[in-house]
């Protein structure tokens, strides 16, 4: 059966070439990046490289740069970092955060800390006055996501960062879902923390990087040896750091044209399917919205039905993160945003990668609509809508 793979923000493929830079360390050049041979200076030679690398691509300096075991990792490190070392008890996010986010905020209310969750509005934006509104004397940490996961709705970062340097907390931006798609320079968005992980631009699981602007209050999460000048415990996981900026170079290299490419066929797809189906409503900001990114609610159906069919001839989607999948709860990201719960349920994630083709959306758009309206003829919403 063909397979149509159109979930990557859950994750993508390693490339060929990113596969490729990391084979050695794998194997001749397995050293431990501490060790005094030859061996371990090669590993310590490549890890320096890709910080370089790395720290480039993010406009940073290179001692900024902490790699980590992935985006989850980054986002508790910059968040239990922060509240850590801060000398306040009040901590901001938003309502359409990743659950790496909201729940380790969740766990620090459970300490104690106080945290204010912001409001989005319909297109899952957050007001920069409303930003202004909740800071106070004892707020140590903003943590606000650059691009959203499961709508795609693009935060004005820079703007948010502005608000919360004037009162002197910290601000953090898990910008996941964001790199590799779109210009992440830290000094034009004027961050102090920012969270990346290279299996959502063609890298390998496992591996991520926290950038900690130079002279950021924050505490090492993770204790042990002096690794990552003492910021991160643990042996470097070196084939995943190599691969990782090997991957995010690539990316940076054909951002401009992948966006515009992937921006086409999402319209394609877009349009395909509100021109066959009716009652199909788009979530997430209409303009400001990653590339590559569709979610859309169809009305009557459920999510996982949809899901599930689709899977059924080949073609891979989300009903939104895929952390939250399997749980009965709607999307906490469209209802924040004011989708009623019977139709967040109905929505559903594509998000476009590099192997997609014209010709895989007009798979999409000959199979989805009327797997559709089968569901929504045996659908009791359907008869009660109609009744
Ligand atoms: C916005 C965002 N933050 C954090 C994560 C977690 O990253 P990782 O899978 O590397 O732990 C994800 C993954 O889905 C994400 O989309």
């Amino acid at each position: 059966m063909r397979t149509v793979y159109m979930d990557h923000s859950a994750t993508t493929p390693v490339r060929p070439e990113v596969v490729e830079a990391m084979l050695p360390y794998f194997t001749e050049q397995f050293g431990n990046a501490s060790s005094v041979h030859h061996l371990g200076q090669r590993a310590r030679a490549a890890v320096d490289e890709a910080r370089d690398i790395v720290a480039a691509h993010l406009n940073a300096r290179p001692e900024e740069i902490v790699f980590t075991s992935g985006g989850t990792e980054s986002d508790n490190h910059a968040i239990r970092g922060v509240a850590a070392a801060g000398r306040g008890r009040h901590v901001i996010t938003s309502a359409v955060e990743h659950h790496a986010v909201l729940n380790t905020c969740k766990a620090l209310e459970k300490e104690g800390f106080e945290v204010t969750v912001l409001p989005v509005d319909e297109n899952g934006l957050v007001d920069p006055q409303e930003l202004r509104g909740a800071l106070r004397p004892g707020t140590v940490l903003v943590s606000i996501m650059m691009a959203n996961n499961e709508v795609g709705t693009i935060q004005p970062i820079r703007e948010l960062a502005e608000v919360t340097a004037e009162s002197g907390a910290v601000f953090h931006t898990d910008a996941v879902q964001a790199a590799g798609k779109m210009p992440v320079d830290v000094e034009e968005l004027g961050v102090d923390l920012l969270s990346l992980s290279a299996h959502k631009f063609y890298g390998p699981k496992g591996v991520g990087v926290l950038y900690i602007r130079a002279g950021t209050r924050i505490r090492p999460m993770q204790v042990g040896g002096h690794h990552e000048h003492g910021r991160r415990a643990g042996t470097e996981n070196v084939p995943g750091i190599v691969g990782m900026a090997r991957a995010l170079e690539l990316a940076c290299a054909e951002m401009d044209e992948e966006a515009q490419r992937l921006k086409r066929l999402r319209e394609h797809l877009q349009k395909g399917l509100t021109g066959r189906l009716e009652d199909v409503q788009l979530n997430g900001h209409p303009e400001q919205r990653l590339p590559h990114l569709l979610n859309l609610t169809f009305a009557y159906v459920e999510g996982e039905s949809m899901l599930l069919s689709l899977d059924a001839v080949g073609v891979c989607v989300s009903t939104g993160s895929a952390c939250t999948s399997g749980t009965l709860e709607p999307s906490h990201v469209l209802t924040a945003m004011g989708v009623r719960p019977e139709l967040a349920h109905g929505s559903l994630r594509f998000s476009l990668g590099r192997m997609n083709t014209e010709d895989d959306v007009e798979y999409v758009l000959e199979k989805f609509p009327p797997i559709v309206r089968r569901l929504r003829e045996m659908s009791p919403t359907t008869r009660e809508a109609s009744a």
